[in-house]
């Protein structure tokens, strides 16, 4: 039997910008009713895994304007330069904030909040807790929503579809994982905060949670990913695994080495090892030049081969147990547990991995999406302030501002709307037939969950990622249209209510599966070469044709339809992207 509830707004995703969005909510009119659906208990968030920082202006030397200026560039100008001025303007406010709900900002020794060199940008700006920073604001603002009693949590809850009625957003559908009961949860407006979908590919920083759910739900819904094609590497991730060693590694003075022992990154024009300073160039450079100076390390035989493939190495013994064990402790901890490697005294052996999509789905600067009452913030979202290329830690404060952009705008939006109408309720019934059809009760299917996604991720890692051509991206397209036919023909042997781990398994799957198309499809679509999407067969950035967004729209057959919408230009006209001088 369906339960139903009813809230002003529903919150999907309870990391950082989710939950960021309803203290914001709360904040604005406290008598509103936030729903908070999580997949995950919030803690287990994926904003939990941040490590190196946030970034927002604090220091004399530096400005609003620098700020602006090294995200633009950094994003190889495909940022939306408003949303970048709001951003500056508000980075810096929202960490002052968060450090009055408690967070534990490392400091100077004369109790000044500290902040660090960050990669791609030229001042010293990165405000940080050790190398633990996401698990610090998420759990001060998880604390702090817990002082509004308006803020109502549905933990371990995963939305299936959006309510969409009378052209507005009303609400989700969600199984609850704990008993496999559907609910329909409505409400005025919905604020997506889903995160990103790194688990897409192979080799990923992205905890096993980030399969896309809200691009997908957003896409179905008829509202549009935006820039989908730009898909972040971080240089240094260890391999098999994929778990982050944090920038702030190479911040506080990490070299990396090819297999001769060589800083080999002063050879591709990110500056030079002396005189110093080396902060601002070589290792700081940013993500989208590392990861691509790594493949051509790899191509020129000079990457150290690995039982899971090509690595560098990431060299921290010069920097001592000291600064180590204060600076750098979980990277410490991480190397020890899943390498079984000391960095004081061993060279860490890292490969580029995913780790952020720039893209997501299409919103203004408030968070609103062209589907009236939806409203998304955070990695789901593309505003957008990171352009072709995001830089490191500025994903922290992107979440605390939008989020909060989100939050204040859909409390606006729900003041003139109506309570949701009774036609949510069959289509909710709907959604819940289809689980049971497509899922529960499904008999005869060949094909196995596991394998698909494997296939899927393999697909993408070879055909969509750091280098790609037309030919790649073609075969990708046709081959992920493949996977999508293949996976009606699933295989379900659990039908179980409790924890039906295989059910989200193949629900996730389908997410990532219609976001992939989106990705390979705007790539193919995108002739030129821009941030950290290379194009081997259209080496230059193309202005003239593509300083533009790409749009992906779901067509009538399931498949994206690709259009362009202009980039907003305020006050930084394009210009080349030069690092190391
Ligand atoms: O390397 C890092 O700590 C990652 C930070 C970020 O993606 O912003």
């Amino acid at each position: 039997m369906l339960d139903i509830s009813s809230h002003d707004i529903v919150l999907v995703g309870g990391g950082g910008a989710g939950l960021r969005a309803a203290i914001a909510i709360s904040e604005a009119n406290p008598k509103l009713s936030v729903a908070v659906v999580s997949k995950v208990y919030p803690m287990r968030s994926h904003t939990v895994a941040a490590e190196g920082g946030a970034a927002g202006v604090h220091l004399e030397d530096d400005s609003l304007d620098d700020h602006a200026y090294d995200t633009i560039s950094g994003g190889d100008w495909l940022c939306d330069q408003d949303a970048v001025e709001a951003f500056v303007k508000e980075a810096p406010q929202e960490l002052m904030r968060l450090e009055h709900w408690g967070c534990p900002w490392s400091r100077e020794p004369d109790g000044r909040v500290a902040v660090r060199p960050f990669g791609g940008m030229k001042k010293t700006r990165t405000w940080f807790a050790a190398d633990k920073t996401g698990f610090h604001m998420l759990h001060t603002l998880f604390q702090t929503s817990l002082k509004y009693d308006a803020v109502i949590r549905y933990d371990e809850f995963y939305a299936t579809r959006l309510l969409v009625d009378d052209g507005r957003a009303q609400g989700v559908v969600a199984l609850e994982l704990t008993t496999g009961k559907v609910q329909a949860i409505t409400a005025k407006a919905v604020i997506l905060c889903t995160g990103g979908c790194g688990k897409i590919f192979r080799f990923t920083t992205n905890a096993s949670i980030k399969t896309g759910d809200g691009m997908a739900l957003a896409y179905r819904a008829g509202a549009p990913l935006k820039d989908m094609e730009f898909v972040q590497y971080h240089p240094t991730g260890l391999p098999f695994t994929g778990i982050l060693i944090t920038e702030a590694a190479r911040a506080e003075g990490g070299y990396l080495l090819n297999k001769d022992g060589y800083r080999y990154l002063q050879d591709y024009n990110l500056g030079t090892p002396e005189p110093k300073p080396v902060l601002r160039t070589m290792e700081l450079g940013p993500r989208d030049r590392l990861s691509q100076a790594f493949v051509k390390e790899q191509e020129k035989g000079r990457t150290v081969e690995g039982p899971y493939g090509a690595v560098v190495n990431l060299d921290l013994r010069h920097l001592g147990e000291k600064t180590i064990n204060t600076k750098l402790p979980f990277v410490r901890e991480l190397c020890l547990k899943y390498e079984n490697i000391d960095p004081i005294t061993q060279l860490i052996p890292v490969r580029p991995v995913v780790h952020y999509m720039m893209g997501g789905v299409h919103t203004d600067i408030n968070g609103a999406t062209p589907l009236a009452g939806l409203y998304a913030a955070g990695e789901t979202a593309c505003v957008s302030i990171n352009g072709a290329n995001r830089l490191g830690s500025n994903s922290l404060s992107e979440l605390l501002v939008f989020g909060a952009r989100a939050g204040r705008a859909a409390a606006d939006y729900v003041s003139g709307q109506k309570a949701p109408g009774r036609a949510l309720l069959a289509q909710a019934l709907d959604e819940e037939a289809r689980l049971q059809t497509q899922f529960l009760r499904k008999t005869g299917g060949r094909e196995s969950i596991a394998e698909l996604r494997e296939e899927m991720q393999k697909i993408m890692e070879q055909c969509a990622g750091i280098y790609r051509t037309h030919e790649s991206l073609a075969g990708a397209s046709g081959k992920l249209q493949e996977l999508q036919e293949r996976f009606k023909d699933i295989r379900m042997d659990d039908r179980g209510h409790l924890f039906n781990t295989e059910l989200i398994s193949a629900l996730e799957l389908s997410c990532m599966l219609e976001v992939a198309e989106t990705m390979a499809e705007s790539a193919l679509r995108r002739t030129e070469s821009r941030g950290a999407h290379q194009r081997t067969d259209y080496p230059a950035r193309d202005d003239e044709k593509f300083l533009a967004h790409s749009l992906a729209y779901r067509d009538a057959e399931g498949r994206p339809r690709v259009e362009y919408a202009p980039v907003t230009i305020t006050r930084w006209p394009p210009a080349e992207r030069v690092y190391g001088k």
